[in-house]
């Protein structure tokens, strides 16, 4: 990398933009817990949240609104507030000559910003223009476990489910899940405000936008954002979102077919020495991945590789991953570990 496209050799003035939502307070946490060298922290969001105090390194620091005035200064701003408030304030962080690490979706397509996983696709971070976009959570937590399969036999096609968890969509669609939870628990009608339908003892398809095909929007992020990030613009890929019951952590069933038979005991093998990932893989006691066993962690968990008995050129696969940490703060804050002088 080039020493222009890295952050300034002192401890950095960050701001995180978003500071009270479900990734800002995970990216606080992280923050803290790596150690990041950090001079200045500024914690912005909206009016809901201004003046809320929140813990950093032992020290209370305030919410403040999000102002013109915010990004004076600032080496580093690591976004969480949706897609309208980062492209509202793109050109502002970028006036101010700091950097933007982006957790919405707004930028993650446009040809000059880097849309990166580290452990995929680290080089995309070289000649970066201040603008680097963090990839949907289902996405990264997929790529993880494409890629090293990749690097051994080419992708024909991958079919993915996704098993969604509340917290994917905001802090306050894990704290409607609890309360409508409640509410079936002691007889009473679920009504819902934050997520369309009630999540409590039910699922639903993923509630984004439908285009023309009938995919919605998250589906459509996963196919043209793994294009992107594994650098094949051709590669065939569907996907099916769906929301599920769980506070935390994503799941997927993935099936991958290559341009010849891959065997199953090698693709573990390859798996397990993989970067981000660990195997669950416990056939005696039929017991693998579950969303609990990643809640809170950095690893994703992967299971039940085999061999599709449909297709002699395909695996299937099982995995869950926090989408919090390694779907969103973890993997924006590694991109800025990245940029790091060394
Ligand atoms: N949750 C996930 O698993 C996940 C994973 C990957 C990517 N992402 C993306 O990360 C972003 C944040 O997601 P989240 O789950 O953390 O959402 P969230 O819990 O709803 O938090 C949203 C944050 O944005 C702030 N905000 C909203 N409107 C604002 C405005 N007009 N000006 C300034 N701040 C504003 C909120 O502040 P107030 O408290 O003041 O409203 C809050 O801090 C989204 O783009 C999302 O797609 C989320």
């Amino acid at each position: 990398m080039n020493s222009t496209d890295l952050l300034p050799n002192r401890p950095l003035k960050v701001a995180v933009l978003g500071a009270s939502g479900a990734v800002g307070e995970e990216l606080l946490s992280l923050l803290e817990e790596r150690n990041f060298p950090i001079q200045e922290l500024r914690l912005l969001a909206s009016p809901r949240s201004a003046g809320q105090i929140k813990t950093f390194k032992g020290k209370e620091i305030e919410v403040i609104q999000v102002s013109d005035k915010s990004f004076d200064g600032i080496d580093l701003v690591l976004a969480s507030a949706g897609g309208d408030v980062s492209r509202r304030w793109r050109e502002v962080i970028y006036s101010h000559g700091a950097v933007m690490i982006d957790n919405s979706s707004a930028f993650r397509l446009e040809p000059n910003v880097p849309l990166v996983v580290p452990e995929v696709n680290p080089q995309a971070l070289c000649n970066h223009h201040k603008l680097i976009s963090n990839p949907n959570c289902t996405t990264i937590l997929l790529t993880l476990a494409l890629a090293p399969l990749a690097k051994c036999l080419p992708i024909r096609r991958v079919i993915v489910s996704t098993y969604q968890s509340a917290s994917g969509a905001g802090a306050r669609a894990m704290q409607e899940l609890q309360d409508l939870s409640k509410d079936v628990l002691d007889g009473l009608t679920p009504t819902s405000k934050i997520l369309p339908y009630s999540l409590a003892f039910n699922l639903f398809l993923h509630n984004s936008p439908l285009n023309s095909s009938k995919y919605c929007e998250e589906e459509m992020k996963m196919i043209n954002e793994t294009r992107k990030i594994m650098a094949l613009p051709n590669l065939s890929l569907t996907a099916t979102c769906v929301r599920v019951p769980v506070l935390r952590a994503h799941s997927e069933a993935v099936n991958i077919e290559f341009s010849e038979p891959f065997p199953s005991a090698k693709a573990s093998k390859v798996l397990s020495n993989a970067p981000g990932i660990e195997l669950i893989e416990d056939v005696q006691n039929n017991r693998f991945p579950m969303p609990t066993d990643v809640a809170g962690r950095d690893l994703i968990a992967l299971g039940r590789i085999r061999n599709d008995l449909s297709n002699p050129n395909a695996l299937e696969l099982w995995l869950c991953g926090d989408q919090i940490r390694k779907g969103a703060a973890l993997n924006a804050l590694q991109i800025a570990e990245m940029l790091l002088p060394s």
